[in-house]
């Protein structure tokens, strides 16, 4: 990967303009790991390769269609704080990347997503069946990669957080079409789908960098953080961002049957008549006989927007704490530049 494609993969044009100079501020951070985020993408590349072609078939596509690559970059720049130069890093953070990549091919199918990245997902190339065979691929991959280092501290942490991820997925599934999800519940299953890997990427280092040991619970606390405000921050741009931006179409959680914390945050002040649009938006699941324009009137209406920005500030304030108390270094300004990342990222 080149310098050219991590600037457009970090999108620094379409951060908004009082978030630029912290955008090229990250990627000059970035600059510190670029090497090895190089390294990550030709370990990917052999990772998902396999003597069945469709395999690789399918692995190519994927690892072709780009991705933001934020969870290695995570691990290798806190790798990097404490001054690691091995190669260890490099292995883990193309190993997390799979099991990022597994988790998505696995949660198209069962949000029936046709687009992703601004493609068609692999469920639509390829089919449930294949799709699923081959996130399990994955997985298994993944697993050997961090098997083959040999740390089992790590394995365990990979095997608690993966584990976790998978309930969240179906506390979310089970939840999907209902009107009443609570913000604690909604947080819950964010917590477990997106921030605990997040969590996992900052603390792996700590298990094999000698003297960052210490850091560990601190990594921890700064990734779920993190985690939490890049996925409010997901939530929130499927109400605010442009079908370009997003790679998919707007609106595709309502439509998916997915409360998020817009509405949510909306619900409680709603009349019944505005609550009975947005479950015909879930049953219909589609925008035919309601229109995406008054559901989002409605959350402008009731402040759930508003609302829902100041809680990802909150996340991503903490997350910034967080970094705040690591040692000083550039790869740690790169970490804080992060949590402002994930905060305002258009894509
Ligand atoms: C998408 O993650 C799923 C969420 C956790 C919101 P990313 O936004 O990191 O996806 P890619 O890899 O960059 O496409
Ligand atoms: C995140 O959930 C997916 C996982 C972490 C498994 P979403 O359903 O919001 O992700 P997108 O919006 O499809 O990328
Ligand atoms: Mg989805
Ligand atoms: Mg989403």
């Amino acid at each position: 990967m080149n310098q050219t494609s991590l600037r457009e993969r970090l999108l620094l044009s379409t951060l908004p303009e009082e978030e630029r100079e912290s955008g090229r501020r990250l990627l000059s951070a970035l600059a510190l790991i670029e090497d090895k985020l190089r390294l990550v993408e030709a370990d990917l590349e052999r990772g998902m390769r396999s003597t069945v072609p469709t395999i690789s078939l399918i692995g190519d596509y994927l690892v072709d269609g780009g991705g933001k690559r934020i969870r290695p970059a995570l691990l290798l720049l806190a790798a990097r704080l404490f001054g690691y130069s091995g190669e260890r890093d490099v292995r883990y953070g193309a190993m997390l990347e799979m099991i990022h990549t597994a988790t998505l091919v696995h949660d198209d199918i069962i949000d029936g997503a046709d687009t992703r990245r601004g493609r068609a997902t692999a469920n639509r190339r390829w089919g449930n069946e294949l799709t699923v065979l081959f996130g399990d691929f994955l997985y298994m991959k993944a697993m050997e990669i961090a098997l083959d280092e040999g740390d089992l501290a790590v394995l365990k942490c990979l095997s608690d957080v993966t584990l976790a991820m998978t309930e969240g997925e179906i506390l979310g599934a089970e939840r999907r079409g209902s009107v009443d999800l609570s913000l604690a519940e909604y947080l819950e299953v964010v917590r477990r789908k997106t921030a605990l890997l997040f969590a996992a990427a900052c603390r792996i280092p700590a298990y094999f960098v000698p003297g960052a040991e210490p850091w560990g619970d601190r990594l921890w606390e700064f990734g779920l953080s993190l985690g939490t405000a890049f996925q409010l921050q997901d939530d929130l741009l499927d109400y605010t961002a442009s079908e370009e931006e997003l790679g998919k179409p707007v609106l595709s959680d309502l439509r998916e049957g997915k409360l998020t914390l817009p509405l949510i945050l909306s619900l409680p002040a709603a009349t019944r008549a505005e609550r009975r649009l947005v479950e015909k938006v879930m049953t219909d699941g589609g925008f035919d006989s309601v229109p995406a324009a008054s559901i989002l009137d409605l959350v402008d209406r009731r402040g759930g927007m508003t609302r829902a920005r100041a809680l990802l500030e909150e996340w991503a304030g903490r997350a910034r704490d967080a970094a705040e108390g690591l040692p000083a270094h550039p790869a740690r300004d790169g970490l804080l530049l992060a949590a402002s990342y994930a905060a305002s990222r258009r894509k």
